[in-house]
């Protein structure tokens, strides 16, 4: 097959993937690119139901418009960057123009503006309400990865995390979740991290929260998970987890890279004591946008590094704890922060709300996914539930179940992998590798 020309190459493998069915879908994915008219001509019965469905996408929730993204390209990696709306990429250029005019006075104040260190404080405060916690409880961040390394730091600094402690994360954390942990695992500040294994597709919630119950260890100080798991997109029961957690003396940590701006998270009612949010991916914010939430009743535990570090704790005191201007965007620990990024973060918040606020994106993404599912579903079984369909085992939780997202997890024969890859590049449908 790699020796064909493109387009019999193409053809070759739209047919000897599966069904008829599965055949003209990919077929119909193919029509994208000029360079496979020859596989697309296969799809002509169906042109009809493809254009209904263009035709519906005209009414998008976030019409196509609104963003940057180059003529013709189905980008679908928003869980590793977002798309970038054309407002927030204005709000990041018009911020730096504007530091640009007079560095110093913008940015410390001394001239007739608002300085950055207000502004980019005022953005906080948006974030803040957006996802449904107080502002002294809210840090802006580089990313979800900085925001974890940081507090697994600050929980040892503070005393509250001692080497013959264990962490309890699933077997399915992403890599930003848990480098926290390995480091300290590795300096022998932590005994160990113990790695619950999750089903593909946990049955229910109930499920879930009985095997991190079976996990806990008289040891276990921090349970660290994912809100939304990247592997199959299945949400966790964090507010079930927080009791468990509670119960045993521990903290929940939450990975949230993947949940707000996907779905409607609102941080007080999570009942997690720390919640690391990176911006720049569903809720569309330029890159380095990311966000850590510490519950007041936690802070107390999480040592200042990033935080603000003006004077040392009292001896008798070994954290900072309790004071909110740790938290604000300029500190003396953080220095110099990126103005233009956080104005782009503001501008991003203003954009979801322009289109209905979280609950209204939720709603859509969800629909979106749902279609995703049932689509694929469909390709699984084959034309008429008969069989006989693609290689295809869909590895997220079915529509309607309350452990959904937005991400739609499938798996394929590895041997099929580089084809499909192919065949999505060809439809300017980049993948991740
Ligand atoms: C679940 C999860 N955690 C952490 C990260 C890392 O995020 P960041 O690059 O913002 O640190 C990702 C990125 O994809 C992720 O999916």
């Amino acid at each position: 097959v790699r020796r064909m020309p493109t387009e019999a190459r193409l053809a070759a493998l739209a047919a000897g993937l599966g069904s008829a069915a599965a055949g003209a879908c990919l077929g119909r994915c193919l029509a994208a690119s000029p360079a496979a008219a020859a596989a697309a001509a296969a799809a002509d019965a169906d042109a009809d139901a493809a254009d209904a469905s263009v035709a519906s996408e005209s009414n998008a929730l976030a019409p196509l418009s609104d963003f940057l993204l180059e003529p013709g390209l189905c980008y679908l990696n928003t869980g590793t960057l977002g798309p970038l709306p054309r407002c927030v990429v204005s709000a990041v250029s018009a911020e730096l123009e504007w530091l640009a005019a007079n560095p110093l006075n913008n940015y410390f104040g001394g001239g007739d503006d608002v300085p950055a260190t207000e502004r980019m404080d005022a953005v906080r405060g948006k974030v803040a309400d957006f996802l449904g916690c107080d502002v002294a409880e809210l840090c802006l961040v580089p990313s979800t990865t900085v925001a974890l390394n940081t507090v697994a730091s600050g929980l040892v600094d503070s005393d509250y995390l001692r080497a013959n402690h264990s962490v309890l994360q699933t077997d399915q954390e992403h890599p930003g979740g848990e480098a926290c942990w390995r480091h300290l695992e590795a300096l022998g500040q932590l005994a160990a991290i113990d790695r619950l294994e999750l089903p593909p597709v946990p049955a229910s919630a109930d499920e879930i929260v009985a095997l991190f119950a079976a996990a806990m260890r008289p040891t276990t100080r921090v349970i660290c998970i994912s809100h939304v798991l990247t592997t199959s997109g299945t949400v966790l029961p964090l507010q079930r987890l927080a009791e468990l957690a509670h119960a045993n003396d521990a903290l929940l940590l939450v990975d949230g890279a993947q949940a707000p701006g996907s779905l409607a998270v609102t941080l007080d009612d999570t009942g997690a004591d720390v919640y690391t949010v990176s911006a720049h991916k569903w809720m569309l914010a330029p890159p380095g946008s990311g966000l850590v939430y510490i519950r007041r009743a936690a802070q107390e535990h999480v040592q200042a590094a990033f935080f603000d570090a003006d004077t040392p704790p009292p001896v008798d005191a070994p954290a900072y704890g309790g004071d909110p201007s740790r938290y604000l965007s300029y500190t003396h620990s953080s220095g110099t922060t990126p103005t233009h990024t956080i104005a782009g973060l503001g501008a991003a918040v203003g954009y979801l709300d322009s289109l209905g606020g979280k609950a209204a994106v939720q709603a859509n993404n969800i629909a979106l996914r749902d279609r995703v599912y049932t689509g694929l579903a469909e390709l699984s079984r084959g034309e008429g539930g008969g069989g006989g369909g693609l290689l295809l085992r869909l590895l997220s939780p079915p529509p309607g179940s309350d452990l959904c997202s937005s991400i739609v997890s499938f798996s394929i024969p590895t041997e099929l992998m580089s084809a499909v890859r192919q065949l999505l590049a060809l439809s300017s449908c980049p993948c991740k590798c």
